[in-house]
């Protein structure tokens, strides 16, 4: 398994890097755990944010200002601007892969409103942007001859003195531990919205394993604190609802009828608005009826489907009751120069990467956008390592290591349910760590994530088949998603203020000295070291003036 350039992660931001780093003579393969059509990439349905025409200097500089306005302080104005630059050629890239945007009737591409956007700068395909993306990219990867490694789970990195030399898999079908070696790798196996299980729009098995995969590595993570509730999930079902349904005219209405907020505000303050309202017993619904049935078979057809299919609620003549859910994550792995790690030869991208685009809040319509962007880049970037750098040893001590943990996995005997543990987390993450937080919540959940910590340690497969386990798959994630959220937590804990998608009820306002990061590294198993990033007044000076590359 030695290969040139190795991608870990199938969504958006994953795929582009493959594509990129592909040549006609080198090696580049995919190693993906799940299923290629179920990223989270091909769920974000409402669009993807572009000005097209570049020219028009100050739609340009609108989109810069309403990224970084969200941001909240915490954006990296030059990674900013680079992205939205980016974002015309990105559209074309993505057409000439055989993306099939929606057009207006004079045949250019249509854009839609999204929240925390002055002007409409969303292009969409109905609403399965994300899918049509993903399908678009998966047949290119396969046409430039990318080797996919599906079923594939990444357990750690292999590494030579901080360089990278590969990654230690997991190969699930029959539970065999393998190296893949590469001259570089990218990561962009997604965020970790998903550790709040059963409260959030993500994929169960998004359990944000690559992020602990990069603790181990003793790689930092920033900012994890900030996550990101969509307003709008399925009640009964936590299925996401379209902020396009909002962008097409959509009304939110309370159970008395009224409208309470301005559909378009940014996502935090959606979301806050409706947590008020079901505080005060009253339900929340999306209201699509005045829009036409044409229009919403035209516009939000899955939605349209979904609403039918998982509730009975006609969205053309019925409300459609919904609740905030966690849906992405703004933290992630700390990476200098947009992609670069800490680790040589290794990149990062996608929602897994701090990269400073989203910083306290994210605008909808800009992860698919910052996926295509920093996935081009990192691809280009593991393409020129790869070139100018050969392969690192592998440490077999490492592999050693997982081979152990997972026989012991596989040996022992358990009365614990893996099940009940990830459901108790993604409850608890909900209800300490959600929209509202306070010392006396995070407290509780450090403690119960502390807890469930233990516990998983005594976990065992009971079923001892080695064909494609999925028992032993559960529990490596569950262990991921309890690191995960320790650092989510603590994150929270050391954030003593309010900004963006983070509110403390304890400190309620946004104070001055927080406008700076918050780093965590886990020093060994267990312990974390949190610390307030002092920038520098050069940094602050940068953002606030500087807008140009
Ligand atoms: O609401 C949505 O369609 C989600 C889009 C996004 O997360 O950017």
């Amino acid at each position: 398994m030695v290969y040139d350039v190795i991608v870990v992660g199938s969504g958006i931001a994953g795929l582009m890097a493959a594509i990129e780093a592909k040549t006609d003579t080198n090696k580049v393969a995919i190693i993906t755990k799940g299923n290629l059509f179920k990223s989270n990439s091909a769920m974000a349905s409402g669009g993807i944010n572009a000005v097209l025409d570049l020219e028009d200097k100050v739609e340009f500089e609108s989109h810069i200002e309403d990224t970084f306005k969200s941001s909240k302080g915490l954006g990296n104005r030059h990674n900013i601007t680079y992205m939205c630059r980016k974002a015309s050629d990105i559209i074309a890239k993505l057409i000439s892969y055989g993306v099939a945007f929606d057009r207006d009737e004079y045949g250019n591409i249509a854009q839609r409103a999204f929240g925390g956007g002055k002007h409409n700068r969303t292009c969409y395909v109905g609403d399965k942007t994300g899918s049509a993306i993903i399908q678009a990219l998966i047949k290119k990867a396969k046409e430039v001859g990318i080797k996919f490694f599906i079923n594939t789970y990444v357990l750690n990195l292999a590494t030579n003195e901080r360089k990278i030399s590969g990654v230690i898999a997991l190969r699930r079908i029959d539970s065999t531990v393998l190296v893949y070696s590469a001259k570089s790798v990218v990561l962009a196996g997604g965020g970790y919205a998903g550790i709040f299980r059963g409260n959030s729009t993500n994929a169960q098995d998004y359990t944000g394993d690559l992020l602990a995969v990069c603790l181990r590595a003793r790689l930092t993570l920033r900012d994890m604190e900030f996550i990101q509730f969509h307003p709008t999930g399925i009640a009964k079902t936590n299925y996401l609802v379209t902020e396009a349904a909002r962008g097409e005219g959509g009304y939110l209405v309370n159970s008395d009828g009224e409208r309470f907020i301005d559909e378009l505000e940014t996502r935090d303050k959606i979301a806050k608005a409706i947590l008020e309202q079901q505080n005060n017993d009253k339900k929340v619904f999306i209201d699509l009826r005045h829009l036409s049935l044409e229009k919403i078979q035209k516009k939000l057809p899955s939605l349209y489907s979904v609403a039918l299919n998982q509730t009975g609620i006609d969205i053309s003549e019925e409300l459609l009751e919904i609740k905030p859910v966690a849906h992405y994550s703004m933290g992630g792995v700390e990476v200098k120069n947009m992609v670069e790690s800490e680790i040589k030869g290794l990149y990062i991208c996608g929602e897994m990467a701090a990269n400073g685009i989203h910083g306290a809040n994210r605008l909808g319509g800009n992860s698919l956008l910052e996926g295509t962007v920093f996935g081009e880049l990192a691809g280009q970037k593991a393409l020129k390592y790869s070139l100018e750098n050969g392969h690192e040893i592998i440490d077999y001590n490492l592999v050693i290591k997982d081979i152990k943990n997972i026989d012991k996995i596989f040996m022992g005997e358990t009365s614990k349910n893996f099940n009940a543990i990830r459901v108790s987390l993604g409850n608890s993450m909900f209800k300490y760590v959600g929209i509202i937080r306070s010392k006396e919540s995070l407290v509780k959940a450090f403690d119960y994530a502390k807890y469930l910590r233990n516990q998983s340690y005594s976990l065992h497969c009971i079923n001892k088949e080695k064909r494609n386990n999925v028992e032993l798959s559960s529990i490596l994630e569950l262990r991921n998603a309890l690191e995960v959220s320790e650092a989510v937590i603590l994150g929270a804990k050391k954030r003593k203020e309010s900004r963006g998608a983070h509110h403390r009820d304890d400190y309620p306002e946004t104070k001055e000295k927080y406008e700076n990061h918050i780093l965590i590294k886990e020093i060994q198993k267990g312990y974390f070291k949190v610390e307030l990033e002092d920038k520098s007044f050069l940094t602050k000076f940068r953002n606030l003036f500087i807008n140009k590359e």
